[in-house]
């Protein structure tokens, strides 16, 4: 199958790919063969039936039944075979395969989140192993985002109050994007993940190794690794300048000015604080839209990044 992608189409990640994408082709080639025939004949005959000189008298014939029942069955059979093979190839997407991997994932803006069994998460990173079915039960905290993954060909809504489902099987290691396909305000365009694909033995590995955090690891250092992988940097800069949410540098131990007037110091209390409910004391000039990361960082993380945060501000 094919790997590398064309002018049309992402290179095929998944089992279903080639399969949508025979869908596709066939669609795509055959119309643009009638579209090239139409156009051919309605250029020809403009060609042929020009005004001349001495117009001749027009002839009375005013429908040919031989020529509208080819030109209704024809199209017809082609319409009914599309529906055939797409029909086809709907039900293989929708239909996940009962030993499938469960992963639950939630849209929120402006990151996904997932969550493996055994309590494992990560955010923005989808790690899956290759040649197994990955059943992903969606749902979203706020508004529509849509999970799309062009190599894979699948996209799915993601509503809240609602799960969805959608699955693939990707046939080899590797790194795909990861899109949100639903306009769903500032931050859409950044609302990007990946999806790695390993191994067996390597997911194996990196959920022991998620499950479990090594202490050996300075808090500084980890913090700086957990401000990038927990997508911190999405609404929060480390050069100090403005985004979504208020800059991280040159912040710690300095005051605040809160949206109802009064005044807090920033501390490893506030942060923590603002971290699992950040509606709690918001910054003025700031929109209450951070989500909570209650239940998503362990309290190493939380240790790990007011470290960080304290560092940008020596
Ligand atoms: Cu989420 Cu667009």
């Amino acid at each position: 199958m094919d790997t590398t992608g064309t002018i049309l189409l992402p290179p095929s990640g998944s089992t279903i790919a080639g399969d949508v994408d025979a869908v596709f082709n066939l669609i795509l080639y055959v119309g643009t063969f009638f579209f090239i025939l139409v156009i051919g004949l309605a250029a020809y005959f403009v060609f042929k039936y020009r005004r001349r000189e001495k117009p001749g008298l027009t002839s009375s014939i005013d429908h040919n039944v031989k020529l509208e029942i080819i030109w209704t069955v024809i199209p017809a059979i082609i319409v009914i075979i599309f529906f055939i093979v797409g029909f086809r190839v709907f039900l293989k997407m929708n239909i996940v395969p009962a030993d499938a991997l469960e992963i639950k994932v939630t849209a929120q803006r402006w990151m996904w989140a997932f969550d493996y069994p055994d309590g494992v998460n990560s955010l923005n990173e989808l790690v899956v192993p290759a040649d197994r079915p990955i059943k992903l039960l969606l749902s979203s905290t706020d508004v529509i985002h849509s999970f799309f993954v062009p190599d894979f060909r699948i996209k799915m809504d993601v509503l809240p109050n609602r799960y969805t489902v959608t699955w693939f099987e990707a046939e080899r290691p590797g790194q795909h994007d990861l899109l949100c396909a639903e306009y769903c305000g500032k931050g859409h365009s950044e609302m990007l993940g990946r999806i790695k694909v390993v191994p067996e033995e390597e997911y194996e590995s990196w959920l022991q190794k998620a499950f479990v955090i090594d202490e050996s690891i300075p808090l500084e250092e980890y913090g700086t690794t957990l401000y990038k992988s927990k997508a911190c940097y999405t609404c929060h800069t480390e050069d100090g300048s403005g985004s979504v949410g208020p800059t991280f540098k040159g912040t710690f131990s300095g005051d605040v000015m809160l949206s109802d007037g009064s005044k807090v110091t920033i501390d490893e209390n506030y942060i923590r604080e603002s971290i699992l409910n950040p509606r709690a004391k918001i910054a003025m000039g700031f929109q209450p839209v951070m989500p909570t990361y209650q239940g998503r960082l362990r309290d190493r993380e939380i240790d790990a990044l007011i470290a960080f945060i304290k560092s940008l501000s020596e």
